[in-house]
């Protein structure tokens, strides 16, 4: 990476900016300014460059920069940067719609861009699929506990994060808690169940127990909806997490990974099922109401079909597994460590949780935040959630790096 004159990038102090979960009174921009990536690494305005440990919040997939993905956004940026989908098509969405298919065995693909905007659209099309099929019932959703789907009101009333919650009771709606026992299914009101698979990213990496899942295989009558959107691409060690999980969705939302990281873009998978309720003669009014301006962008589109690319030809999969299996004795370690209460761990999502009380906060908001503002000045940028540090790193990642993060890790936590 070539260092670039500050003057040219360094944030004003008094910033417009207003940034997503942060406290901006007290943030210092100058401080947390990233001004170019190049691999694993992101370059703050201060030319420090730092192992993006979280790969930008789950998103980085082959690092970042990947010439690869860099030549297939810039060929599609100059041959059709965006034409609307709203009743017309482009290349890019129709092949990624095919790959993300085969890829699946689902069988249609409806283009969305955030994560929390697949969920909206997997939640609408749970409630008009039952409609149109003359259950109009049929409008509650099931989520597990501890779930998180996003922030928009649809994906929050799915979600049971409480503090992220708690202001917007007013334009939420009630959601049924998942009880693994079969009940929730049986009910005859119930749309659609909501799960994250093996992995709960947002509620600190927690594990859900695979006998969890047990109650979902098989037939059913309401919707299966599995949301990728932290686990898909590799994450977990397979391209998906239910793929492990021996349960079967009707409906899939992906986002975050889908582009390799560089570009908003997310997807609401269907089986034939689903689709063939949507279809009748126009006056039916049977087609889904829903859509996006941006919705099968061809530039973000190419860039997922690049990254697809690359997850073959450069083994991605192969090198995420073997990353993991290499890590796996500094996380035995830490199980040991007097300041760790858990390491909860599946494939390259990782989450430490502090002992924070027997840790000082030394004047930052929380002992977790103390721990990773050290890291920072070691050179490794991670966010906790709670008490709970994060290691999700991106899937090219060498070793290497990883253990520097552990030892700087080390030597936050005794510090
Ligand atoms: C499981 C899950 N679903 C949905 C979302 C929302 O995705 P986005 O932030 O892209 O809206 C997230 C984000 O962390 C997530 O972890």
């Amino acid at each position: 990476m070539c260092a670039v004159p500050l003057a040219l990038v360094s944030t004003p102090l008094d910033s417009r900016l207003w940034l997503p979960f942060t406290q901006m009174r007290g943030f210092d921009p100058s401080a947390r300014t990233f001004v170019r990536g190049a691999g694993v690494e992101l370059e703050d305005a201060r030319g420090a460059r730092l192992f993006d440990a979280t790969s930008s919040i789950w998103t980085t997939i082959h690092g970042h920069g990947h010439p690869a993905i860099v030549e297939a956004i810039s060929r599609q940026a100059a041959t059709l940067d965006h034409a609307t989908t709203l009743g017309a098509s482009n290349p890019p969405a129709e092949a990624l719609a095919q790959r993300l298919c085969a890829l699946t065995g689902l069988d249609h693909a409806f283009f969305s861009a955030d994560g929390a905007s697949a969920v909206e659209a997997a939640l609408k099309m749970a409630l008009q699929y039952w409609a149109n099929l003359g259950e109009p019932e049929r409008t509650r959703f099931v989520r597990f506990v501890d779930s998180y789907h996003g922030d928009t009101t649809g994906a929050m009333s799915l979600s049971d994060i409480g503090l992220f919650k708690a202001p917007f009771g007013a334009i939420t709606f009630e959601t049924l808690p998942y009880d693994a026992m079969a009940r929730c299914l049986a009910r005859d009101d119930v749309a659609a169940v909501f799960v994250e698979p093996l992995v709960q990213a947002a509620a600190g990496m927690r594990l859900v127990p695979i006998a969890h899942y047990a109650a979902l295989r098989g037939a059913r009558k309401p919707l299966l909806v599995i949301d990728e959107i932290a686990t898909g691409f590799g994450r977990t060690g397979t391209m998906f997490a239910y793929e492990q999980l021996g349960i079967r969705p009707d409906l899939l939302c992906v986002g975050k990974g889908l582009t390799g990281g560089t570009l908003a873009l997310s997807a609401t998978l269907v089986s034939e099922r689903v689709y063939a309720a949507f279809l009748a003669q126009y006056r039916d009014g049977r087609h889904f109401f829903h859509g996006h301006s941006y919705a099968g962008n061809p530039i973000a589109c190419a860039a997922s079909l690049a990254s697809l690319d690359l997850f073959q030809r450069e083994d991605t999969l192969e090198r995420a597994r073997s990353l993991a299996a290499g890590f796996s004795p500094r996380l035995d370690r830490l199980r040991t460590h007097p300041s760790v209460r858990q390491v909860r761990a599946h494939g390259l999502m990782v989450g430490i949780e502090l002992h924070a009380e027997r840790l000082d906060a030394r004047g930052a908001i929380s002992a977790a935040w103390r721990v990773a503002n050290q890291l920072y000045e070691q050179g490794h940028f991670t966010r906790p959630i709670g008490d709970v540090i994060q290691l999700v790193p991106p899937l090219i990642s060498e070793l290497a790096t990883v253990e520097a993060f552990f030892d700087a890790l080390e030597v936050a936590l005794v510090s």
